[in-house]
């Protein structure tokens, strides 16, 4: 197989490709089969504005951690990639394909989904109850199939054991991501807040709903403040 960040001639055990579903700024993804299973792999890319060796290190880093979290995550049953295989030295991950679309085309596809967006804050909450930071949560890393049903996926930046800082910017990140790209729906923020307060399991010895959607508030009036 060849692949276009240097992998000509590497040969991924069980991996059979198919086509290439997407080729972003940092990485590249591709559809296919790994052992029968419909599956994805994602070539992270060297950058050419980084030094080779930090782009290695980065690469390293967001691949392990993206790998652990999913790990971690399957464990819980979350609605997220199941980890197939990992090779850190060659930059690539392989999971489980979910069969959906982002959800941003879905908004913007059917202009009545404020439902979505509410069923994404519950799930946001799940994913911090599970003692766990997103750090790129955009309607772009939520898949959508047509039962509606939420995958999660990218966790290159994602924290485990995060402060409540990180907590309070995954929402930032979304109000953001909602209030500019998604600014025909009018309450979108405080639909996804609401979803994210209801499905607060008020267990103790975790961070709270309104500790995180506080310090949200908190982060929002700093960036307005600063803008
Ligand atoms: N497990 C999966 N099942 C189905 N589609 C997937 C899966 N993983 C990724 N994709 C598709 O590939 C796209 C990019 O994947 P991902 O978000 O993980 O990479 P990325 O780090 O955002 O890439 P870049 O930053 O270079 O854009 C997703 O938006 C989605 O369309
Ligand atoms: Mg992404």
């Amino acid at each position: 197989m060849s692949h276009p960040n240097g992998m000509e001639g590497a040969t991924i055990p069980m991996w059979i490709e198919d086509i290439v579903m997407h080729k972003g700024a940092e990485a590249t993804v591709t559809s296919g089969s790994w052992l029968g299973k419909s599956a994805v792999l994602k070539l992270r890319s060297p950058r050419g504005y980084r030094t080779p060796k930090l782009d290695k290190k980065l690469t390293r880093q967001r691949l392990s951690v993206e790998a652990r979290v999913l790990g971690r995550l399957q464990l819980d049953n979350f609605p997220s990639p199941s980890l197939y295989d990992l090779d850190l030295d060659n930059g690539w991950i392989l999971i489980s394909r979910f069969e959906g679309k982002p959800l941003y085309d879905s908004l913007n596809e059917d202009l009545n989904s404020l439902e979505k967006i509410k069923k994404f804050g519950k799930l946001i909450r799940k994913l911090h109850e599970f003692g766990i930071s997103h750090g790129d949560l955009t309607t772009h890393n939520v898949l959508i199939d047509k039962y509606d049903n939420l995958h999660l996926i990218d966790f290159g930046l994602a924290r485990i054991f995060p402060e409540l800082e990180h907590l309070g910017l995954d929402l930032q990140v979304l109000n953001e991501c909602l209030t500019s790209s998604h600014s025909e729906y009018e309450n979108a923020v405080d639909i996804m807040l609401s979803g994210y307060s209801e499905s607060d399991s008020k267990l103790p010895d975790i961070i709270s709903a309104s500790e995180v959607i506080s310090r949200f508030n908190e982060i929002r009036g700093r960036v307005r403040y600063h803008a």
